[in-house]
């Protein structure tokens, strides 16, 4: 049995590259292993959210991760803030991490060229932070996207760099995860990069069909194959990779076809993926809904998290402070 842990930030909406990058793996595994699911509501500090939307927007990625399947019966689902032992854990963690290499992460790089009047002592160490959530559970997967593989490798360091530091075995060394065996990442609609929460460029589990209709139908594509099997376009492929994890396979080989032969009509394409993710994302915004009025049982079910999540973590933390030398008189 594995001991699993996956994250979301709640800066955001969740959309169809949170979904396919991390949650679809992890409601895989949630049955047969040791799962941990929670909200870095201490890392979306790093944006500075306003005291007035910081709940709001937990609550609504609660109810979204709940909406896509989390099942809190067999998973713990909680509240990263809801468990304090993380917080000294990354302070621990913060005396092995050095400077330079938190520095030459490529999140870190991004965000100093995105908001370089918001470059806080938060976001340098948001990789030691992540390290701690995922090894206070010794964990040893983590289903997460492609752009997390670097964070992942760092967790590991970190890790390695304790045991030989205090010369212990005592955490294992974590792997970014996916059944494909390949991380995901799934491309906005924008032509380039990857679908994002801030990029203008996603389609969200809650948009409603009109919405993703619309988002769709404005989807850059190219001016089309000019000669049989011509390679295609970023934007193109990007539409691809998305009807690819939405759509059933005669779908994709049916444009697939239709593009090698210089016959496709992306009009066409567009309408057909938006009636594939309207499909699929409308059962779970539908229980979005559903789960936002119910405030009880959100309640019940992040107290529940949290008592199991503190209690693995404690128990993580005060075994830390022993190796390390805290010990008492
Ligand atoms: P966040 O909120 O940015 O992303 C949450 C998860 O969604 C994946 N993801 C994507 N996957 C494929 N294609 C995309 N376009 C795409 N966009 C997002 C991310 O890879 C991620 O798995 N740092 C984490 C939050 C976190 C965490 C952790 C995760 C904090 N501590 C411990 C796992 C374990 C993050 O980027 O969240």
């Amino acid at each position: 049995m594995d001991t699993v842990v996956s994250g979301i930030r709640s800066t955001g909406n969740l959309h169809l590259g949170n979904y396919f990058g991390a949650i679809k793996n992890f409601l895989k595994m949630q049955k047969e292993n040791n799962c941990f699911f929670f909200i870095a509501d201490y890392h979306a500090l790093t944006t500075h959210p306003k005291p007035a939307d910081l709940h709001g927007n937990i609550k609504q990625v609660l109810a979204e991760y709940l909406a896509c399947g989390i099942d809190p019966e067999v998973a713990t689902v909680f509240i990263q803030s809801d468990v304090p032992e993380v917080a000294e854990l990354y302070l621990l963690l913060n005396m092995n991490a050095y400077v330079g290499e938190l520095e030459r992460t490529a999140s870190f790089k991004e965000k100093v060229r995105l908001q370089p009047d918001n470059v806080n002592a938060g976001l340098l160490t948001y990789p030691v932070l992540m390290a701690s959530d995922i090894i206070i559970h010794k964990a040893n997967k983590v289903p997460v996207g492609k752009d997390q593989e670097q964070h992942l490798e760092m967790t590991r360091h970190f890790a390695r760099r304790f045991n030989m530091m205090y010369e212990v075995n005592y955490f294992p060394e974590p792997d970014a995860y996916n059944f494909g065996q390949q991380l995901v990442k799934i491309p906005g609609l924008d032509g380039t990069g990857k679908m994002g929460k801030s990029e203008g460029n996603g389609v969200f589990l809650a948009d409603t069909p009109q919405e993703i209709r619309k988002k769709v139908m404005r989807a850059v594509t190219d001016t089309g194959p000019t000669s049989p099997n011509q390679e295609q376009t970023e934007p193109v492929k990007n539409l691809f990779t998305i009807m690819n994890v939405v759509s059933d396979p005669e779908t994709v080989k049916f444009f697939t076809e239709k593009y090698a032969s210089c016959e496709i009509r992306y009009g066409d394409m567009k309408k057909q993926l938006a009636e594939d993710i309207v499909k699929f994302t409308e059962p779970i915004r539908l229980r979005i809904t559903d789960l936002l009025s119910d405030n009880e049982y959100l309640s019940r079910v992040v107290a529940a998290g949290a008592e199991k999540a503190r209690a693995s973590a404690s128990k993580t933390v005060k075994e830390v402070r022993e190796i390390i030398g805290y010990r008492g008189f």
